[in-house]
């Protein structure tokens, strides 16, 4: 595990966070849900910005909260940091309502504002120890969750090859996926970056868009098959709705499109009123809990990709909530 205790990550789309979120200023006693807190910049502006804000952040890497208890530490009376997948929101909600841990309310599990920034920090991409950077020779291993069982290396070494081919598929090696698993399949034991980087530089095809690596993607769609993160994010926005005030939103940013995809499908079926829970009534019985406000997902200005490249690939959605649903 890293010793690192202070973070390198910039958070994204910070100026668009804020403004989604400014309405906070109206509500008293606001209560916010961090999925996905890694170096906690989004949910320190927010803390900073809103002196009775209280948060509940999540990550499901214990260096992330080992390095947020301390970036955080001037707010620690207004939070609470839980280790937890967001797949499993449900479970850990209902058990801090029960506890009474969180303040300001009483029984509902409803929350004023929620945000979930997909994907991986810049903390765990630079840490060696955790395998997910071609830049660096380390052991293959890219989970997010360090108890979860499979990571990279075994991923690689014990999947079939029609997997393989799956797991390139599914996160955007396109065409040569079959070439690149079977090369996979044939040089294994393959256990380092390196030595997966140098097979996916072996295969020409890969060497398409100037100025990035062949192991880009390759990395990208390992990573996603060994964290689940199309799993755990149609998860996440199955359940995510349930858990929001009349008239709050949710932000979700993802950083590819198999992610928005999933977050816009699921957004406009929220608007449509499918998948609502039973205990959020609906207008008329027919429309939805309240309405997508991007329809196309907004993206990074050119300010900031400049100087956080990192942040180009980013893509925002907001849902809001309706104020009232009848029979409230
Ligand atoms: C892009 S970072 C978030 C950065 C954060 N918003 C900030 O401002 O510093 C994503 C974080 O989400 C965490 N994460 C990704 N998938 C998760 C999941 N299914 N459950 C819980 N945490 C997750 C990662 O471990 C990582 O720390």
């Amino acid at each position: 595990m890293s010793q690192a205790t202070t973070t390198v990550h910039q958070s994204v789309m910070m100026t668009e966070v804020m403004e989604c979120f400014d309405y906070l200023s109206e509500i008293e006693n606001p209560v916010f849900l961090d999925c996905t807190l890694g170096g906690a910049g989004h949910s320190e502006a927010l803390l900073k910005k809103y002196p009775d804000l209280f948060v509940l952040a999540i990550d499901q890497d214990p260096d992330a909260l080992e390095r947020a208890k301390v970036r955080l530490t001037d707010y620690s009376d207004r939070l609470i940091l839980a280790r937890c997948n967001f797949r499993d929101l449900d479970g850990l909600i209902s058990e801090l309502f029960k506890q009474k841990a969180i303040p300001y309310r009483s029984n509902l599990k409803l929350f004023d504002g929620i945000i979930a920034d997909l994907g991986i920090s810049s903390d765990q991409l630079a840490d060696p120890d955790r395998g997910f950077s071609f830049l660096q020779n380390s052991p293959l291993d890219m989970r997010m969750d360090p108890s979860s069982e499979q990571g990279a290396a075994s991923l690689l070494n014990e999947s079939s090859k029609s997997e393989l081919q799956s797991i390139f598929r599914t996160g955007g090696v396109g065409a040569v996926s079959g070439v690149l698993a079977a090369k996979v399949v044939e040089s294994r034991p393959i256990n380092s970056t390196s030595e997966f980087a140098s097979i996916c530089e072996s295969i020409g095809e890969l060497n398409t868009r100037p100025g990035r690596s062949a192991a880009t993607v390759p990395f990208q769609a390992v990573r996603i098959a060994v964290n689940d993160e199309l799993g755990a994010a149609r998860e996440l926005i199955d359940s995510v709705h349930q858990f929001l005030s009349p008239g709050a939103s949710v932000c979700v940013i993802s950083f590819h499109s198999l992610e928005d995809k999933i977050v816009a499908k699921g957004m406009r079926s929220w608007e449509r009123g499918e998948q609502v829970p039973r205990r959020i009534p609906q207008q008329g019985g027919v429309t939805g809990i309240g309405k997508l406000l991007t329809k196309k997902a907004l993206s990074p200005r050119e300010e900031e990709i400049g100087v956080n490249p990192r942040a180009r690939s980013s893509m925002m959605r907001i849902f809001r909530r309706n104020e009232k649903e009848v029979g409230e």
